[in-house]
């Protein structure tokens, strides 16, 4: 796969592209776009290949027989993370895994009910809490030898016995850390202790960096099972977010029904390009296609870090997980509007500005790395210049 390639992609109803200016004022015409999650590479050819023969074939009925599809999804979890998901009913099919957080949100909560997050994390969690109504409880994460930790001694006291239910994402975006099987089972611990639902949003699961193992939350703790709502999909792993596909897997039999519940209230099911598209990338081809993304991911990585390792006062967090960049500007001693001036307006950059990632986010930007990597040297470049009285 040739992730150099440049691909126009204004013009295409692209969100990452197309809606830039009205976002963040950067021009698509010289800006970079670094912030919406996904990435300005093609899938691997199977899932193209799959959906031509679908489009060319041309009729687009309901589908049936979900063999293939299910079985992939198993497939993948059990070969690529060692998560053995051992009957088909437990596996949900939502539109996306932030359809997938709701859902499972309206399932175990009511309005009113806290639901924890550890902050700063994924903006859209805070959306739909808020807007269901019940209360967001943030958690910052804690930063240890400059990386993303969970104090839950430290969590003691802000416990009010309203929460309900946690929404974990693991891999961390924004922070980048793949949570070791420690980590998991003190989290597991922590709800246990205040009878929480786990909902362990997994999207990033497949992109890790060299030297770093994903590690599922019902494979780290298995002894949460009765409390564990598992979320993986294929859309962030194989840039296919336009599908709005993701699972949520229910292995607890008593969960499983309660969920059930709530999907068939709502007549939800996949759409048949997602039947289509599934099968074809959780298989080797495109086991292999990740592989050669995670590690061209890595080195971008390593170009942007080394490129702000210049700028005094500019930190990027070490990146395990995920294409997302974490990046704190509070040593430099600007406030926000100074700092975007000058990534917005000098660079020409679009990003994801920190606090909407909640406590803990306030100096920080989120930079989207999966891009090729000429537009990662250049996007280095203008930040140099943009801060270079600083050097
Ligand atoms: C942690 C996390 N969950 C969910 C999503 C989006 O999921 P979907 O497009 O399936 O709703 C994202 C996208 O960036 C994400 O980072």
């Amino acid at each position: 796969m040739n992730f150099d390639e440049i691909i126009e992609r204004r013009g295409t109803h692209s969100s990452k592209w197309d809606k830039m200016q009205e976002y963040s004022g950067v021009s698509p015409d010289d800006g970079i776009p670094m912030w919406v999650a996904d990435m300005d590479f093609r899938p691997p050819q199977a899932v193209i290949d799959a959906v031509r023969k679908y489009a060319d074939h041309g009729i687009f009925g309901y589908f049936g027989d979900d063999r293939a599809y299910l079985d992939s999804i198993k497939w993948w979890a059990r070969t690529r993370h060692g998560y053995e998901i051992a009957e088909d009913e437990a596996i949900f099919s939502t539109h996306g895994l932030v359809n997938g957080a709701a859902l499972a949100m309206h399932t175990w909560t009511k309005p009113g009910d806290g639901v924890i997050l550890f902050t700063p994390v994924y903006h859209a969690f805070h959306r739909i809490i808020e807007a269901a109504g019940r209360e967001i409880v943030q958690l910052e994460l804690v930063q240890h030898n400059g990386r993303y930790e969970m104090d839950f001694d430290a969590y003691e006291s802000q416990m009010t016995g309203r929460e309900k239910m946690i929404i974990f994402c693991s891999p961390h975006n924004p922070g980048g850390r793949v949570w070791s099987a420690e980590e998991q089972k003190a989290l597991a611990a922590f709800a246990e202790k205040h009878d929480l639902i786990v909902v362990s949003d997994e999207i990033h699961c497949d992109i890790v960096l060299p030297g770093h193992k994903h590690v599922p939350f019902s494979v780290a703790a298995p002894e949460a099972r009765a409390r564990t709502v598992m979320m993986m999909a294929p859309t962030k792993t194989f840039n296919l977010a336009g599908m709005h596909n993701g699972n949520v897997i229910v292995d607890d039999p008593a969960l499983r029904e309660a969920f059930g519940q709530t999907m068939a209230g709502l007549g939800l099911s996949p759409n048949a390009f997602a039947k289509h598209m599934v099968p074809a990338v959780y298989s080797p081809e495109g086991a292999q296609w990740v592989d050669e993304l995670c590690a061209y991911i890595g080195g971008n990585v390593e170009v942007f870090d080394a490129g702000l390792a210049g700028i005094p006062g500019v930190t990027s967090m070490p990146l395990e997980g995920t294409y997302l960049a974490w990046v704190d500007f509070s040593g430099t001693g600007m406030d926000r509007d100074e700092m975007m001036r000058r990534i917005a307006d000098e660079a020409k950059i679009a990003v994801n500005q920190g606090p909407a990632f909640g406590h803990g986010g306030e100096s920080w930007n989120r930079f989207n790395l999966a891009t090729p990597r000429s537009r990662v040297e250049e996007a280095v470049e203008r930040l140099q210049k943009a801060f270079s009285d600083l050097q």
